[in-house]
């Protein structure tokens, strides 16, 4: 199968960041994040290869789209970017499974990280079921059994009842995700090698953000996460779930800005 280059936005100037959406979003899940980052640095806006404008052409059906090929794509992107220096690398939940991935096959293309929403665990074998029988749904009933499933995880409870804008904008990000993509990257998540032996050898500046209601990667788990990389720094964001980037973008938008400013 040919493959193209991956579709991306660039915003702002200087030091590059590169932000790598999560499942099954695509560029735009950073677009609250964006301006305060811009200020101060090249932000480089991809869109993971299966969704926005990257999408799979016909026939693709059966594509299993592994980390490791996000992350090389992401380095190829960067190639024909013409982008010579480190990067920060910034990736939310399935990003940040692609960010070890990236850092594994890339280390000297990164000169920080930032660990938005994830883990470093693979799944357990019914995790990795589970994913195998939501991908087969998704290619005859599109995104819904996804945002079914996934919606109420996604968000804290309080977001849920009281927050019917965050939850409408969520859910607008997933309905236009393809469903040939939601296939290839649910594989591709359910084959992942486990990060946590990776971590103590993450030797750059490091951000690790969690929400205090996050159900999908849980504050307990990131928090080992940030124990065990060396120099990590870690956020906890109040009144927000598994979708930082919605429920809480100007603390995250802060705190990244903060970090890149930093560094
Ligand atoms: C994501 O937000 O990228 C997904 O929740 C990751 C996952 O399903 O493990």
């Amino acid at each position: 199968m040919q493959r193209t280059r991956l579709a991306c936005e660039e915003r702002g100037a200087g030091k590059p960041v590169l932000l790598v959406h999560g499942f099954p979003f695509h560029r735009g899940q950073w677009s609250a994040i964006v301006p305060a980052l811009a200020r101060h640095a090249r932000v480089i806006l991809p869109d993971l290869r299966g969704f926005g404008g990257s999408a799979f052409g016909p026939g693709s059906d059966e594509v299993v789209q592994s980390m490791d090929t996000h992350a090389d794509e992401l380095a190829e992107l960067l190639d024909s970017l013409r982008v010579t220096e480190p990067v920060t690398l910034v990736g939310f939940s399935m990003g940040g499974y692609v960010s070890f991935s990236f850092f594994r096959r890339h280390r000297a293309r990164v000169g920080a990280l930032a660990l938005c929403n994830t883990r470093a665990i693979a799944d357990t074998p019914e995790g990795a079921a589970g994913r195998a029988a939501l991908a087969a749904r998704a290619l005859v009933d599109g995104p819904a059994p996804v945002i079914e499933g996934m919606l109420p995880r996604l968000l804290a409870p309080e977001t849920l009842a009281s927050r019917p804008d965050v939850v409408a904008s969520v859910r607008e990000l997933m309905e236009v995700a393809p469903p040939t993509g939601i296939a290839a990257s649910l594989r591709g998540m359910a084959a992942r090698r486990d990060s946590t032996t990776l971590l103590p050898h993450i030797d750059v500046p490091t951000l690790v953000v969690v929400g205090e209601h996050d159900a999908i990667s849980p504050p307990a788990e990131m928090r080992g996460i940030a124990t065990a990389i060396p120099r990590a720094h870690l956020v906890e964001l109040t009144r927000c779930g598994h979708m930082s980037t919605h429920e809480a973008p100007q603390d995250l938008a802060s705190a990244l800005e903060s970090f890149v400013r930093a560094l």
